[in-house]
């Protein structure tokens, strides 16, 4: 079934990133274009959903226009388009949902609705190691929305084995990063702050229930807060919390994410979206696994962009699925 070709135009706009993507079978990226709104967030210290949807209307047309040149591609050139429908900031999704739509009706090409989620974990499809995955794999998701492990025992089929009970890994991130003065986004912010400090000044708690997949990292948060009440906020010793903040969330997602894949005796560890570029993360779950392979997508891939919807949306269109032109968005759009 994987020998089908196609050529599909991908739209993802579901937070704050307006992107599109060309990807050829599933695997090459031919253009990928991504115009990000984060300086224009920072101001507000996350993403403000209002000037979100505005903001894509202003550039999905010039986005997507743009993947479509850097590919050296016609619209009659393509097999479908495929867009984002959730989850996501409904305002934002429907940008690049009406986008797709329009284009699908004017060249009467095939759409494809996919799910944000499963495109983080198509990412992994987009790299070198592609040729070699097999199944079972463990997939960890780890973004700002999401913190979920899957148990994936073929293509687009998955089992959720636990995720978070309270904040995604990557929002504990964000608002730690807040707490400690850090510009949004906090997590690149904390990676980088935490290379300069000592993750052993402070012990943070690690909420590692027994037996159990779920995360929690609110606890977590509230100790940070607490820390950094005890200080005066010019004394804020920001490098050496950041490093023991960042510490305990990759000990939790480290254990659980082994203790998973290895009960389920998978080939390979898979992590995916935003927070798997965390250099900590990178490391430690490398060092822990052994000689069990760990993928992560490259640093570009980790966070949001339109070739993961391209990734996913070759496998819906090699096995003939389509979905009707009248589709609505969905913003909690789940997998499994
Ligand atoms: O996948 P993504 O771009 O958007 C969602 O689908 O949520 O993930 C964004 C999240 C943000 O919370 C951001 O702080 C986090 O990914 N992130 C990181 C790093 N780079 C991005 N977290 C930790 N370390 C990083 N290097
Ligand atoms: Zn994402």
């Amino acid at each position: 079934m994987d020998e089908r070709s196609s050529r599909i135009l991908a739209i993802e706009t579901s937070c704050d990133e307006t992107a599109a993507a060309v990807i050829e079978d599933g695997r090459r990226i031919m253009s990928n274009v991504i115009a990000s709104q984060t300086n224009l967030h920072a101001q507000y210290g996350g993403v403000f959903p209002e000037v979100a949807s505005r903001k894509h209307v202003e550039v999905i047309y010039a986005v997507v226009d743009k993947a479509m040149r850097s590919a050296y591609l016609g619209y009659d050139d393509l097999d479908a388009v495929a867009v984002t429908r959730g989850p996501g900031l409904v305002g934002s999704l429907l940008v690049g949902v009406n986008a797709a739509k329009g284009i699908a009706v004017a060249r009467n090409a095939p759409i494809l609705a996919m799910n944000h989620i499963e495109g983080h974990i198509y990412s992994l499809w987009l790299t070198e190691a592609a040729p070699e995955i097999e199944f079972p794999v463990m997939t960890l998701v780890v973004s700002g929305g999401h913190t979920d492990l899957y148990l994936m025992t073929d293509h687009l089929t998955y089992q959720y084995l636990g995720g978070t009970l309270d904040d995604a890994a990557g929002e504990a991130f964000d608002k730690v990063g807040r707490l400690l003065g850090l510009p949004y986004p906090g997590g690149p912010a904390i990676d980088a702050a935490a290379r300069n400090g000592n993750p052993h000044r402070f012990k943070f708690p690690r909420a590692i229930m027994d037996d159990e997949y779920d995360f929690s990292f609110s606890g977590l948060k509230t100790a940070v807060m607490r820390a950094v009440k005890g200080y005066h906020p010019d004394l804020l010793p920001v490098n050496d919390m950041a490093a023991a903040f960042q510490e305990a969330v990759v000990d939790a997602l480290v254990t659980k994410s082994y203790r998973a894949a290895e009960a389920h005796n998978v080939r390979a560890m898979h992590v995916v979206g935003g927070v798997s570029a965390n250099s900590a993360l990178r490391a430690e779950m490398t060092k822990r696994f052994g000689v069990v392979p760990v993928r992560f997508p490259p640093l570009a891939l980790c966070t949001d962009n339109a070739a993961m919807i391209g990734a996913v949306a070759h496998q819906y269109f090699i096995r003939d699925y389509r979905d009707p032109i009248n589709f609505d968005v969905i913003p909690n759009l789940q997998i499994a």
